[in-house]
């Protein structure tokens, strides 16, 4: 019955997502869930976010770069360690003709101390370099894979690291929430992150939705 329902929603999803794509998208088990992928867009049109960033690149890179250009405002930075899978994800972007509202940051991942656990997150001076300490009102955490117990609180640093460039009002989405190392992984940042007082928590899509306002509902 779960699964079911999973399903409806996702076919739903994929129709809201039809408008932002006219060519092939290669989903696989890697990419964040098309009902993830909604409320992710929701968040950027209902409660106007628009520069965003996000960590782990793939579809939703695709897609949000998609709304930007609808929107005709905002920009996405995206993280990612692989250079072999930006290539295929800037490929994409240019078949969209989508590449001037994406700035694909490639860094590796290297020991950080803002970590749980001891695990490599992304480069920060990399990522400075190139963001400096520009304002964000959407942080998107889909990287880096955390999908063995090792790597499960690999997704940690991200909030931690850009809570200094939070605009005033602002959100963040976190992917796999029905894993119990991304549950554990908000909690810490409800926990460390001032202003970040959950006043809007939505679970669907296999993504949670943080935001220190109370804003529009996204689900
Ligand atoms: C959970 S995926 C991120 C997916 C992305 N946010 C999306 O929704 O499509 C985490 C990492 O897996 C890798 N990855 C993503 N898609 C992949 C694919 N189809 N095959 C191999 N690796 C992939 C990338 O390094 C990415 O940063």
């Amino acid at each position: 019955m779960d699964d079911l329902l999973r399903d409806g929603k996702d076919n739903l999803a994929m129709q809201a997502l039809a408008p932002l794509s006219r060519t092939y998208l290669p989903w696989s088990g890697y990419a964040m869930r098309p009902s993830g992928v909604v409320k992710v867009l929701n968040e950027m049109v209902i409660n106007q976010r628009s520069v965003v960033v996000e960590c782990g690149a793939g579809l939703t890179t695709f897609y949000i770069a998609g709304l930007i250009q609808q929107q005709g405002k905002g920009h996405l930075y995206t993280i990612e360690h692989d250079p072999e899978w930006i290539a295929v994800v800037r490929g994409l972007l240019v078949q969209g003709g989508l590449e001037s509202y994406v700035t694909l940051i490639h860094a590796p991942l290297v020991d950080c101390e803002l970590s749980l656990e001891g695990t490599a997150w992304y480069d920060r001076a990399v990522i400075a370099q190139v963001m400096g300490d520009r304002a964000i009102d959407l942080l998107v955490v889909d990287g880096p894979p955390a999908y063995d117990l090792a790597r499960q609180y690999a997704r940690y640093p991200a909030a931690i690291y850009f809570q200094s460039q939070f605009a005033p009002d602002f959100a963040i989405v976190l992917d796999d929430i029905d894993r119990l190392g991304e549950q554990h992984i908000l909690a810490q940042w409800q926990e460390k992150i001032p202003g970040l007082a959950v006043k809007q928590l939505a679970i669907d899509g296999g993504v949670a939705i943080c935001s220190n306002r109370s804003g529009f509902s996204v689900s």
